[in-house]
């Protein structure tokens, strides 16, 4: 089977992403770190804490630091549960579910009931995912963010929910939009990247580029990016999600059927997938998976015959005080079809 079989995504069963994430109040932000500064500047008061996992990317940091809130870590074990400590106390509690991996709601229930802080889900990765309850991730919480441009190959994007009317945010819309500009970019994201396997050349174009010009193929993070946001905090007021149709049905099967896929092809290379099980309602983001960095090579000697390839995940933050030693083997193999 060839990856480009799985490339594809121009079909007549196109549907609307509004659809899907219609039944909480949505907005379209630019980036997940937009969306949880706009939650946490909104609903926070300056001496607030924010309890967040330390197994993290470092660029979720600058939402916080730039509020200048305090914020302690909890760590998260080898399946990636959180190891939460019940004497600290904080005023918003961050969950990740981690690439596209539901987290399992029970392990924080009694924490979230005994603190009654604001529980925000990071559903950075779980575009389309959903629980075994069939609750869509994002969802499941007081708010929750999904950035959609990780799956879909669109610029930027992301997908702000609010489930709780309690939750204020303001729509971070750009007040004067270019409209050639703006009409030129729905155009290429529309029938160029979102139809077909343009996107996937355009993705790999953009990897030999940063390896020529950074000497890595991966995006690298610098400190900055751990301090400050974004700088396009305002999305075209254009810019919407009844733009984007795709066929829904068909991506989340060819995820589901990636990643069984490459469990088939890995499985006999030191590769100790983090998840064993992919039940039913899970959209995975990528294949996640442990090994030792020597290992990666002959890993993408096997991977290169179907485009595909690995990344080390996550660049964390820098500030972390003792690291288990298992965080610096995740790496996973990313889907962005
Ligand atoms: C778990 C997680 N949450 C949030 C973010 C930030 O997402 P965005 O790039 O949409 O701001 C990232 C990535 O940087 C991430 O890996």
């Amino acid at each position: 089977m060839k990856y480009s079989s799985f490339s594809n995504l121009y079909t007549n069963k196109k549907q609307n992403i509004n659809n899907i994430y219609n039944t909480s109040k949505n907005y379209l932000m630019t980036y997940s770190r937009i969306a949880f500064y706009e939650i946490l500047k909104h609903n926070l008061c300056s001496n607030n804490t924010v309890y967040l996992p330390n197994f993290i990317c470092k660029d979720i940091l600058s939402s916080i630091k730039e509020l200048k809130l305090k914020y302690i870590y909890y760590e998260v074990d080898k399946n990636l549960n959180p190891i939460l400590d019940f004497d600290v106390n904080c005023d918003l509690l961050l969950i990740v579910n981690y690439f596209g991996f539901p987290q399992n709601k029970d392990l924080f229930k009694y924490f979230i009931n005994s603190k009654k802080c604001i529980t925000v889900e990071d559903n950075s990765h779980g575009f389309l995912s959903r629980d075994k309850y069939n609750n869509l991730l994002g969802t499941r919480y007081d708010c929750g963010f999904i950035s959609l441009y990780k799956s879909v190959l669109i610029g930027n994007g992301s997908i702000c929910i609010i489930n709780n009317n309690k939750i204020k945010i303001n729509n971070l819309v750009e007040k004067n939009t270019n409209n050639i500009y703006f009409s030129l970019k729905m155009f290429c994201i529309r029938y160029l990247i979102l139809n077909d396997k343009i996107g996937l050349y355009i993705f790999l174009f953009k990897r030999m580029l940063r390896k020529i010009i950074f000497k890595s193929k991966y995006t690298i993070s610098s400190l900055n990016d751990e301090n400050e946001l974004p700088k396009n905090i305002f999305i075209n007021k254009n810019y919407s999600l009844n733009n984007f149709s795709l066929d829904l049905d068909l991506q989340i099967k060819k995820r589901r059927k990636l990643y069984m896929f490459i469990m088939e092809i890995i499985k006999d290379e030191f590769v100790e997938p983090i998840f064993n099980e992919l039940e039913p309602h899970t959209v995975p983001f990528c294949f996640p998976f442990y090994t030792d960095k020597k290992n990666i090579l002959k890993i993408e000697l096997i991977l290169k015959k179907y485009n595909l390839f690995v990344i080390p995940w996550p660049s964390l933050p820098s500030d972390i005080k003792k690291i288990p030693s298992f965080y610096n083997k995740v790496f996973y193999i990313p889907f962005k079809i």
